[in-house]
This record gives structure tokens, C-alpha cells and sequence, in this order.
């Protein structure tokens, strides 16, 4: 048993299915292993910018439903970088030393942040500036930080996704079409290729490949030249148009948002008469919903090793799986490494080795 500590924990960025789970097994290593108090910060670092700290002491006996919970308890967000925080008045003001201050006033030892790249790069630069004790957890549907093969998440995304090919394929071969799935992940194209294969699409197309209109067609007409007359595409919301023009819509707070690319393949496809298309955007349904009892798994081993971390005074740290293992490499190795699909690796053998066209 190490000294009596407070620890916090907060859940920053995107939500994902897999977040409960992760709270869940910090909770219950610290309580109920050390004997420490944890303290769940509300709405990131939103939670510590308050006076007094918008924070609450997490008990065991909460964490039972949070196994199967989809969310996170704690709230998130994904808006207001503290070091350019957006002021109601329409200015920008750095809020760092208010979130600074908050750590402090809840007297926490340690802070576990889970996170993407950017939440790790903001936490990390707070922790160096308040002189935090803190370790990351990566989380991302996007499945995009460096050194971790896997992100609490992605693996329940891809479980979505794939389900969503799945059923799209009934009704392309009714009705003879050519299906197009639109999905999330940022500039990345994990979950693409990756509910691509598992789903049975015919062609995948992501951002770190670019494709011709003519090759997508020409792949649509094989097939039905052999008499298979549907078609599944999945795309990713990055990919961009033939000509490298990147797809993004203002949203309704003047936000610069990803999409369109689903309608823009439609449209030229329809456009070329090789066949009759409709286009499903997943969206967030991508983040919702019970986790995957692999993102319950990596979550809840996520949050074991946290938490021994600190016991060990091991700071500044991120837990990653790697080799069938956690392990934990330095912050600043996870945000400096981002993630892209390997266009050569074995996802990318599989899709062509399936004679799926993958833009190449
Ligand atoms: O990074 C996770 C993610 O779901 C991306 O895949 C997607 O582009 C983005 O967040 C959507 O963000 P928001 O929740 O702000 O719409």
C-alpha cells in the first residue's frame, strides 16, 4: 500500500464508447487497490477552470453500471484550447493559470487525462506549466495517436461501421445499387479500411491514398459485367474530391466541419450513368452505444496501468498497447507521432489482395 493520494481524472475531446469502462477501472485500482481518493473532473478542463473546481469524489459503487455505459460520466468536450479560450464577449483569452489554479485547489497528486493527440498535447503543456503529475490514456475513434496499435474506442466505431456495410448490402442487391458509406475519422482512414474489409466492401477509398473517378467506375462496371449488380463503397469523411479539393461545410457556429464526400461520389457516379447510388452518412452513431468488449478490455487494462503509474511516480507518461501489451512511452512520443493508415501494410495487402479498389 503507497501513501494516501488524491488523483483526478478527466475525459477530454471526442466522446467514445470505451470512456466508462476506463473511468470504472481507475476508480477501482485506486480506491480499492491503494486506498486513494479520485476525484472526476467535469467537461475537461472546463471542469478546473471553475472556482471552485467543478469535481466530484468517484465511489466503487458508482463504477458498477459503467462497464457496459456508453459516453463518459464525466462529460467532455472538444472546444475552448484554454491557451486561446473563446470569451463570451467574441475575444480569446488564455485561461491556463485558472486550470492551473484548479488542479491545485482540488490538492491532486496526479491527473489521469484521456485523451486524443490534441487533448495530450494541451494536458501535457499544462503539466509542464503547473507542474502536474500527469498520465495519458489514449483514447480516439479515430485510432490515430502514435505508438498505440489500438485507442480506447475505435475497435466498438469499427463494430458500427461494419455493421452498417452489413446491412447496406441487402439492400443494394434488391434494388441493384451502388451504396456509399461515409465514416468518421478525422484525416485518418482507420475505420474505413477497416469496416471495409470486415463488411465486404467492394471499394474503400481514404485519405492517404488518392483515387480516379475512372478506376472507381471501372470497378463498379466489373462487377456488374459479372453480373454482381450492386455495389458497396466505404469512404472516408477526409478523402477529398478527385482533384484534391478537401469537402467541408460551416457549421451552424461558423465551424469548418468535415463531410460531403459520400454526395460528391454519388454525384459522379450517377453523373457517368454506371448506376443508381444513395449515399448514408454514420456520423456519430460511430461513437454511441454500449463498448465493444474489446474497448471494455483495453479500457479497463488502460486504466489498471494508470493508475499503477502514479503509484510508482512514473509522470508525464502514456499508457499504449503495444505487442499484445501495455506499456507506457513518454507523452511527447505519443503527439509527436501521428498515425496515418500504412498504405503498404497488412490492412492495405488485404483490401488489394481481395481485389478490393483502394484508389491505387
Ligand atoms: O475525432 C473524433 C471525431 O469523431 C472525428 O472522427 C470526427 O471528424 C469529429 O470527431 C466530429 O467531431 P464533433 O463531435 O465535434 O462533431
Amino acid at each position: 500500500m503507497s501513501e494516501q493520494k488524491r488523483i483526478g481524472i478527466l475525459t477530454s475531446g471526442g466522446d467514445c464508447a470505451g470512456l466508462n469502462p476506463t473511468i470504472r477501472a481507475v476508480v477501482l485500482r485506486a480506491v480499492e487497490h491503494y486506498g486513494w481518493e479520485v476525484m472526476g473532473i467535469r467537461q475537461a478542463t472546463h471542469g478546473l477552470m471553475k472556482d471552485p473546481p467543478d469535481a466530484v469524489s468517484l465511489q466503487p459503487q458508482q463504477m458498477d453500471p459503467l462497464l457496459t455505459a456508453g459516453g463518459t460520466i464525466l462529460g467532455t468536450t472538444n472546444k475552448g484550447n484554454p491557451f486561446a479560450f473563446p470569451m463570451a464577449d467574441g475575444t480569446v483569452c488564455d485561461r491556463s493559470a485558472d486550470i492551473i489554479a484548479g488542479y491545485h485547489q482540488l490538492g491532486l497528486d496526479a491527473l489521469i487525462g484521456i485523451g486524443g493527440d490534441g487533448s495530450m498535447a494541451i494536458l501535457r503543456q499544462l503539466a509542464q506549466q503547473g507542474n502536474w503529475n500527469l498520465v495519458g490514456i489514449p483514447k480516439t475513434i479515430d485510432n490515430d495517436v502514435g505508438v498505440t496499435e489500438w485507442s480506447v474506442g475505435f475497435d466498438t466505431a469499427v463494430s458500427i461501421a461494419t455493421e452498417a456495410v452489413e446491412r447496406l448490402q441487402f439492400t443494394a442487391a434488391s434494388h441493384s445499387r451502388v451504396l456509399i458509406l461515409e465514416v468518421m475519422g478525422r484525416d485518418a482512414g482507420h475505420i474505413a479500411i477497416s469496416a471495409g474489409i470486415a463488411g465486404g466492401a467492394d471499394i474503400i477509398l481514404i485519405p492517404e491514398i488518392p483515387y480516379a473517378l475512372d478506376n472507381v467506375c471501372a470497378k463498379i462496371k466489373e462487377r456488374q459485367q459479372q453480373g454482381r449488380n450492386h455495389c458497396l463503397i466505404v469512404v472516408a469523411e477526409a478523402v477529398r474530391t478527385e482533384t484534391g479539393t478537401p469537402l467541408t461545410y460551416t457549421d451552424g457556429l461558423g465551424e469548418c466541419r468535415l463531410g460531403g464526400i459520400g454526395q460528391y461520389l454519388s454525384e459522379q457516379i450517377c453523373g457517368r450513368h454506371v448506376a443508381e447510388t444513395r449515399v448514408t452518412v454514420l456520423g456519430h452513431v460511430q461513437r454511441g452505444g454500449m463498448p465493444s468488449p474489446t474497448d471494455r478490455l483495453i479500457g479497463s487494462a488502460f486504466g489498471v496501468a494508470a493508475v499503477d503509474l502514479i503509484a510508482e511516480d512514473h509522470f508525464d507518461q502514456i499508457v499504449t498497447w503495444q505487442n499484445r501489451q501495455v506499456v507506457s512511452v513518454p507523452i511527447l512520443d505519443a503527439i509527436a507521432h501521428y498515425r496515418a493508415v500504412n498504405t503498404t501494410g497488412t490492412l492495405a495487402k488485404t483490401a488489394r489482395g481481395l481485389g478490393i479498389y483502394l484508389g491505387d
